[in-house]
């Protein structure tokens, strides 16, 4: 049974009509630009901390940024720490100029890049990237051999089902009433931890690290299991439980090594 009661629903079948009538999705993400300068600092920080160790030395290189939102802090980041060319593909947003970052607008599934990167990263943008094993094969193909890809992914339900002590009752919507409530809203696309690895080793990456930064509550996951799609609830508690999940990818630098 789907948590959520008849006023969020009605509310939330309203707003996506009224998007639909005014043209779709427009942006997604957070509104950093109307953060102050030191809150865009400190959450670009914040996902810098986070991410830059799996990359390593960036002396030199050329990283590419996924889902940026308008903050390219981190990419301003990657430039400090000796990165000597940051690019960002972004599909709603319109992050303000940077020296040294170059952004394009487009959806990271049909992005053209006119060079290859040495590493990239993704930081809450990858739930909302609609065709994951499309995107996961053009972050391939855009990497050198032997290049990483950092993806930290948010795995909690979004807009009317943004609730922190409840952060999976999203996987109780069943599919129609999804489609009523977000068919033009940026939402999250409900792809689960081992479908994206399954995305990213069918793009051909070696997976180095896949590790849960964050899980749900045992006791709240035994108690709305029970509700989920039966899709959802034939996946193990462990995996299901997941709600942040950082994945460090490689293209193998021959492909034997991918298979060994
Ligand atoms: C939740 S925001 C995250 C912003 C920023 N990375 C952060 O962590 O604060 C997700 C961003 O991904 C972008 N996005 C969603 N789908 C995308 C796609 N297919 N290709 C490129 N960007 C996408 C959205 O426009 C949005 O700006």
């Amino acid at each position: 049974m789907v948590q959520l009661s008849p006023r969020q629903m009605v509310v939330a079948v309203l707003r996506n009509l009224a998007h639909r009538l005014l043209g779709g999705i427009r942006r997604g993400g957070h509104k950093t630009a109307v953060w102050s300068e030191e809150a865009r600092r400190a959450h670009g920080e914040s996902i810098y901390r986070v991410l830059s160790p799996y990359v390593g030395d960036v002396a030199g290189q050329t990283g590419l940024e996924i889902g940026p939102g308008d903050n390219l802090e981190v990419c301003g980041q990657f430039l400090k720490a000796g990165g000597e060319k940051m690019i960002a593909v972004e599909r709603y947003a319109q992050p303000p100029q940077v020296n040294g970052v170059s952004v394009l607008r487009a959806p990271i599934e049909s992005m053209n890049l006119d060079r290859q990167v040495d590493f990239a990263f993704s930081n809450d943008a990858f739930e909302h990237v609609a065709d994951v094993p499309v995107a996961m094969k053009a972050i391939y193909k855009a990497l050198k051999p032997g290049g990483r890809f950092i993806c930290n992914i948010d795995l909690r339900g979004h807009n009317v089902f943004n609730r922190p002590q409840r952060p999976l009752d999203f996987l109780t919507c069943p599919d129609g009433l999804w489609r009523m409530m977000f068919s033009h809203i940026a939402t999250t696309n409900r792809v689960r931890a081992h479908e994206f690895v399954q995305a990213a080793e069918g793009a051909g990456f070696v997976v180095k690290t896949a590790k849960a930064l964050a899980s749900a509550d045992p006791a709240y996951l035994a108690s709305v299991k029970p509700h989920m799609l039966p899709r959802y609830q034939r996946i193990n508690d462990e995996e299901l439980g997941i709600v942040q999940y950082l994945l460090v990818l490689e293209r193998p630098v021959s492909t034997r090594q991918a298979v060994a």
